[in-house]
């Protein structure tokens, strides 16, 4: 029934648009969005902060439909990343098979200059990586995400704009250490991580990670996190503390406090926008990462991100976790 409405109003569309064929999968998977979000809408909401969060998500379900993503397929957009010179693709499935020739190389083979190297992890559409290398073009940038489909928007912009120092890499970032060698990397940008509030070794911030980071990272480098989540900014602040590392900025509400020349407040990401439009605070903190010291989890109850409780982390009847 609900299948048959969706293909209905699918079939009326296509005859009314002017749709290629290649579209019409990405366009039915965005009208059963869009039909799972107004359904959302009509019968989850049972607060009214619930129901206006909702609306601007409405919204942009229906404009995405009519004008956003309609451009291009999922399968246009890897096609399109095969050819690219600023693109890198090795997912976990080939990454142990093919060396990655470029570790330890990237400035004399991609960059062509012995600028900083700075990551943004977890890029999606790269955002970060993009806008800051337009900001900073004595300092090379490299957005790193598993997802092709998102990381084509950063790609594509950069080469339309002719931007040397930017680089994509798609990879998983659990194995991010076998394409960095000792030192090559100054900074590490984490832009609205998954909080992964079930499983501490996943939080990109976590010492598991940390870790790694510690493997290509400058001793000092220093690491960005900005977020929407209360919980991996309490986390990571509690293991910041935990750990001694040098805490160079912080705050809970960074368009409050931001000063006209904040980095961190000049760009926003597509998962950021969602989040304001919810009327959450962003959080930003800046800390370093020096090489000594081992490094500890912190033992800590934290309250989880209740808006959360709709999305990929399934809530427990726990509201605390560790
Ligand atoms: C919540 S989105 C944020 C995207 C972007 N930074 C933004 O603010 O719009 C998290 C991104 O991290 C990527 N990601 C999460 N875990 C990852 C992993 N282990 N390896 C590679 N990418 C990962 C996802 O594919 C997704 O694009």
């Amino acid at each position: 029934m609900v299948f048959r409405s969706i293909y209905t109003i699918f079939e009326l569309c296509s005859k009314i648009l002017p749709f290629g064929n290649e579209n019409k999968t990405y366009f039915i998977l965005h009208f059963a969005h869009l039909f799972v979000t107004l359904n959302k809408f009509k019968i989850g909401c049972t607060s009214e902060i619930q129901r206006k969060t909702s609306f601007p998500l409405v919204f942009r379900s229906i404009c995405t439909i009519f004008a956003g993503d309609m451009g291009k397929g999922k399968l246009a957009k890897f096609a399109d990343m095969e050819t690219y010179e600023n693109v890198f693709q090795y997912p976990y499935s080939v990454v142990e098979q093919v060396p990655f020739d470029m570790k330890g190389h990237w400035h004399e083979q991609y960059f062509k200059n012995d600028n900083p190297i700075v990551l943004e992890l977890g890029c999606g559409k790269g955002e970060y990586t993009v806008g800051l290398a337009k900001m900073f073009p004595d300092v090379n940038f490299i957005g790193v995400d598993i997802k092709g489909a998102r990381m084509w928007t950063g790609a594509t912009q950069a080469l339309q704009e002719g931007l040397k120092n930017v680089a994509f890499l798609r990879t998983n970032i659990e194995v991010i250490d076998r394409f960095f060698s000792a030192g090559e990397v100054n900074e590490i940008w984490l832009t609205f991580s998954d909080p992964q509030m079930k499983n501490p070794r996943k939080r990109l911030t976590s010492t598991w990670f940390l870790e790694r980071y510690r493997k290509f990272l400058s001793d000092g480098g220093i690491i960005h996190l900005k977020t929407d989540s209360n919980f991996l900014f309490t986390y990571t602040s509690y293991l910041v503390e935990k750990n001694v590392l040098p805490v160079l900025e912080k705050t809970t509400d960074l368009y409050a406090d931001a000063c006209s020349d904040s980095v961190a407040a000049s760009i926003q990401t597509y998962y950021e926008s969602m989040w304001l439009a919810r009327g959450l605070n962003i959080k930003y903190m800046k800390f370093c990462l020096p090489h000594d010291g081992e490094l500890v989890e912190p033992d800590v109850e934290i309250e989880l991100d209740d808006y959360r409780s709709y999305h990929r982390d399934k809530r427990s009847s726990k509201d605390k976790a560790k």
